[in-house]
């Protein structure tokens, strides 16, 4: 395949044709070299249920291609038109409180409704043998985010009918559901599989071995809904790749299972957000966690298929992106892996929903601050790109990250300021304030290649992952295992052999004999002779004769007992915490654990300015970026130079430099 790198979505058909080479024209000026379209513009494509009408796309695809503009194609499933609504109002999906919703926004749809699946089968199979040897269509993007939109999925009859045989092939008989559910409590045993209902809003809570199951069957819907995509464009395309917007951390499908069906995985980058509730600096880590995630997924550089190249906004807007933060956000995606960047959108739209989410030109369509800001980064980016083919970021930490521990949190979230992700992303804002690089890792993963591996809330259990773990420390690896460890098995269901954590205990040389969960209080954590705080909960532990304490409770009832251990285990060290570390105590902690680990920071720096390396075979690329508005000073470790311009020793607001070493 060419190699590509800088593209913008582009919505043509809301746009008079006149307009269409005007477009051409400036997104040849500003270097742009593909465009993503169609993905909502299943009306325009099939306008009546016998009429398919191509011509227009057909035009503006070939009216690119003669300005060397290549093209990705959406299917158009994220929004089905309204004639085949009204046609067929089954395809319209049901929330979990038995309401129909309605047609006009997107996603209106039940992803396991029959006729609906007849009718994507019909447009993806025209749209792919049409398309499909088109050279100046390079690939695919499956429906558009999918998950989004989609609250807690679908509650029809057909999703009803499509648990039930879900479950029926995981469980076979009634009687091993009833057991893996816990279904003697409140007398919810099952006869058969058809008297299981697809999870309605209860009168008084929820059975979590049900809903664990719900949430796992909803995923599995959706990665079975792009599979059936993915086959027909599969049979029916030549040298085209297939690829889905993902949406970092969202968890309505497991993104590492969907990745199998993808031959790039590419994400939706908006760091202005919706609302900016926080302060941009603040939220950095989450910015940089959402790239890592998102290249963790398959494993490989990763594309952003949509970039913010404008203020956010629907009904409420964001900041302005100040001079220069557009090109640093969209390097801070590089720097993590992204091997392509397009820009959402274009122009910004005069009509619908999204009137206020801003393209790269304004309502207007003359380009202006944006439009420059972006020429001259492409321009400038163009040489690089092909510099850093085959280059990605090689962490010696791995987070694991679990879309099923996810799950589980969500239906018990023991504190009201508990979420599996949260929990996640303070890990790894630790290891972020000191520019320690980060890969996130699924429990079926490889952990051996990691020095250092974090494993937060590994709350579900399963003997193959206990192995997993003891094996791993066994052979040298360095392991955090925190609170909430080895509390229940696969199906959601308590454990009940052994003090918690289960077969852990032996890796971790702790017992959890009792715990707190500190409701609207802290406590106080000793840690390297200082006095810190933690949140959220109390692990009370017995140690086993080789553990040493870390750290010690300071207040409460259990003042001076251990709150984080650790453990020599085989040729490596298992360590505990027993709480949520404040962040001042996370960041003692982690720099503590990764010296002993032996991992390094790629060097240091301003709080401000993160630093993230690419590397390959022969060389290693550093990129220094500047996320504050204030000129910060920075100094790159011996042996790099820097790949463009001079170096000053000093970065100006949201400036990004890039270095260059050879390496072996
Ligand atoms: C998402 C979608 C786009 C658009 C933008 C802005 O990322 O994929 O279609 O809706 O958000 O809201
Ligand atoms: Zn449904």
């Amino acid at each position: 395949m060419k190699q590509l790198h800088f593209g913008v979505d582009y919505y043509p058909e809301h746009w008079e044709r006149e307009r269409w080479k005007v477009d051409a024209e400036l997104m040849q000026k500003m270097g742009i070299q593909m465009v993503r379209m169609a993905e909502f513009s299943w009306h325009k494509l099939q306008p009546r249920e016998d009429v398919f009408e191509f011509e227009w796309l057909d035009e503006v695809i070939s009216l690119l291609g003669s300005y060397g503009i290549y093209t990705i194609l959406g299917t158009p499933t994220a929004a089905p038109p309204a004639w085949m609504v009204h046609k067929n109002p089954q395809i319209l999906p049901v929330d979990r409180e038995g309401r129909t919703r309605g047609f006009g926004g997107r996603h209106h749809d039940c992803q396991s409704n029959p006729v609906y699946r007849e009718y994507i089968r019909k447009l993806v199979t025209k749209m792919a043998q049409h398309y499909g040897e088109n050279p100046w269509v390079v690939g695919w993007q499956v429906d558009n985010e999918l998950g989004n939109s989609h609250q807690e999925l679908c509650t029809c009859a057909s999703c009803t009918q499509h648990f039930q045989r879900w479950l029926k092939q995981k469980y076979k008989e009634a009687d091993i559901l009833n057991k893996a559910w816990g279904t003697a409590f409140w007398s919810q045993e099952y006869n058969d599989f058809a008297e299981v209902c697809a999870p309605r809003i209860t009168v008084t809570g929820e059975n979590p071995s049900a809903m664990l199951d719900w949430k796992r069957f909803c995923s599995d819907l959706i990665v079975d809904f792009t599979r059936e995509q993915t086959k027909i464009l599969r049979e029916y395309t030549k040298n085209q790749f297939i690829t889905h917007n993902y949406m970092g951390f969202a968890d309505k499908v497991d993104y590492y299972k969907l990745g199998e069906l993808l031959d790039i995985v590419s994400h939706d980058q908006y760091p202005g957000g919706f609302y900016l509730e926080e302060t941009p600096h603040e939220k950095n880590h989450v910015l940089a966690a959402t790239l890592d995630v998102v290249r963790s997924y398959k494993n490989q550089p990763f594309w952003i298929m949509e970039q913010q190249s404008g203020i956010t906004g629907w009904e409420v807007m964001g900041r302005a992106p100040a001079p220069g933060q557009l090109s640093a956000w969209a390097l801070q995606a590089i720097a993590h892996g992204a091997d392509a960047i397009v820009f959402f959108r274009w122009r910004t739209c005069a009509m619908g929903t999204e009137q206020y989410w801003h393209g790269i030109l304004p309502h207007s369509g003359n380009p202006g601050r944006r439009y420059q800001e972006l020429k001259d980064f492409v321009s400038a980016m163009n040489p690089v790109m092909e510099r850093l083919q085959g280059s990605m970021p090689k962490p010696q930490v791995g987070i694991v990250f679990s879309f099923e521990q996810a799950y589980a949190f969500q239906i018990q979230p023991h504190h009201k300021d508990l979420s599996y992700t949260g929990q996640v992303q303070k890990y790894y804002r630790a290891l972020y304030q000191q520019n320690i690089p980060v890969d996130f890792v699924p429990e079926q993963g490889d952990f051996g290649k990691y020095k250092l591996l974090v494993a937060p809330l590994q709350y579900l259990m399963s003997p193959n992952l206990e192995d997993k773990y003891m094996d791993y420390v066994r052979r040298g690896g360095h392991l955090v295992l925190t609170m909430r460890t080895g509390v229940k098995d696969v199906h959601n269901l308590c454990m009940t052999d052994q003090e918690l954590p289960g077969r852990l205990s032996e890796l971790a040389g702790i017992e959890v004999l009792d715990y707190d969960c500190l409701r609207d209080t802290k406590v106080e954590v000793l840690f390297e002779g200082q006095k810190m705080e933690a949140f959220i909960w109390s692990d009370l532990m017995r140690l086993a004769p080789q553990t040493k304490t870390l750290a010690a409770y300071a207040s409460e009832f259990y003042a001076g007992e251990p709150c984080i251990t650790e453990h020599p285990y085989g040729d490596g060290i298992c360590y505990y915490v027993g709480t949520e570390p404040g962040e001042r105590l996370l960041e003692a902690l982690m720099k503590q654990i990764c010296r002993k680990a032996s991992v390094g920071q790629v060097c240091s720096s301003d709080t401000q300015v993160e630093c993230v390396v690419r590397q390959k075979e022969g060389e290693r690329f550093l990129f220094a970026i500047n996320h504050s508005n204030q000129p910060k000073s920075f100094q790159a470790p011996d042996g790099y130079s820097l790949l463009q311009g001079s170096q000053a020793g000093k970065l100006e607001a949201y400036q990004v430099q890039i270095f260059y070493k050879a390496a072996r």
